[in-house]
């Protein structure tokens, strides 16, 4: 029997884009003539029923704020049995016939939870993490890459000034993209990402070689699941080459902010394709991007999947210093 109402729902830490990505579904939703349910807070929300109706003016002037309107939450109701139950029984008395969850990998796996029971979901890449594998890229990574580079170009005027090395935290949980990325688009001097392993003596050695060969400054890029904290790679530092810094840790400067283009357009490819998917019956998918195609593809197997090893990309960064 064909569908005949979605819910929408964001969950985890939220990511720019994600509200592009409520409006696509929102919108392709009402064009094939389907009722769209809003799903506020997260799974909170499917647990404690903060299902609102969506129409088209609802999410109008949205697409270029950061955040998420229909806000989001880390739930741990949703994680014990009672509330995973009441979350089921929620679905089943608003007559829900398919869940779109904007989310990163935990929220993903939640949404998986609920296709093992029975429930049609479809789950997009929503977190600036860049950390699953399935997709090329995720909602929102974009942006935080982007808002990365412009505060390390701030960061790098004050290090030239002083000539001092600046060691810069971002985000990213246990993935490096973020530090990756960013690091090399802004032409950072040593990038450290969870993906390699170190030695803190070349670290200190390439701090003191870039100043030998007359840089005015030293952006050293941490990735926050690295091998090596800010704290222990400017106390190396300092005790082994003398030289001053300071640490700037981004934080969820990261998460916030306008979405750029290319999030914005890729959160409205995903979240129009996710309707699409369901609408034909799909039950239990991942939808990503891959080669600027959109996909999907079974949502057990994409949790699966092992992240690129980013050799290349670690590569070009050693090179470019
Ligand atoms: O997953 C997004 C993210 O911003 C990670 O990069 C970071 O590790 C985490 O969330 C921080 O979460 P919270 O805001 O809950 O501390």
């Amino acid at each position: 029997m064909a569908i005949q109402r979605i819910a929408v729902l964001t969950s985890g830490g939220d990511s720019p884009g994600m509200n592009a990505a409520i409006r696509a579904v929102v919108r392709t939703g009402l064009a094939r003539g389907l009722e769209v349910y809003g799903v506020r807070h997260g799974y909170q929300g499917l647990v404690d029923g903060e299902f609102v109706p969506m129409d088209s003016v609802s999410v109008s002037d949205m697409i270029q704020r950061g955040g998420t309107g229909l806000f989001t939450a880390r739930s741990k109701d949703f994680m014990t049995e009672e509330g995973f139950r009441r979350a089921l029984m929620m679905l089943e008395s608003f007559k829900i016939d398919g869940l779109i969850v904007i989310g990163g990998d935990g929220s993903l796996r939640g949404a998986l939870d609920l296709a093992q029971n029975g429930i049609a979901v479809a789950g997009l890449p929503g977190t600036i993490d860049n950390d699953l594998a399935y997709t090329d890229y995720t909602i929102g990574f974009d942006t935080a890459v982007n808002t990365a580079v412009s505060a390390i170009g701030n960061l790098r005027d004050t290090s030239s000034a002083h000539g001092m090395v600046t060691i810069v935290e971002l985000m990213g949980r246990h993935c490096g993209d973020i530090a990756l990325f960013a690091g090399i688009a802004s032409g950072g001097d040593i990038i450290v990402v969870p993906e390699k392993e170190y030695d803190m003596d070349d670290i200190c050695r390439q701090a003191v070689e870039g100043r030998n060969a007359g840089k005015l400054h030293c952006l050293i890029i941490v990735a926050e699941g690295a091998p090596f904290s800010c704290a222990e790679i400017r106390e190396a530092i300092q005790e082994r080459t003398g030289m001053e810094s300071r640490i700037t840790v981004l934080g969820h400067v990261q998460r916030g902010g306008s979405p750029s283009a290319f999030d914005r357009l890729l959160a409205s490819r995903l979240g129009a394709y996710g309707v699409d998917a369901l609408a034909e019956g799909k039950k239990a998918i991942a939808v990503g991007i891959r080669n600027n195609e959109i996909f999907d593809m079974d949502l057990a197997e994409a949790l699966e999947m092992k992240r690129p090893e980013r050799t290349e990309l670690i590569r070009l960064g050693e090179i470019l210093r």
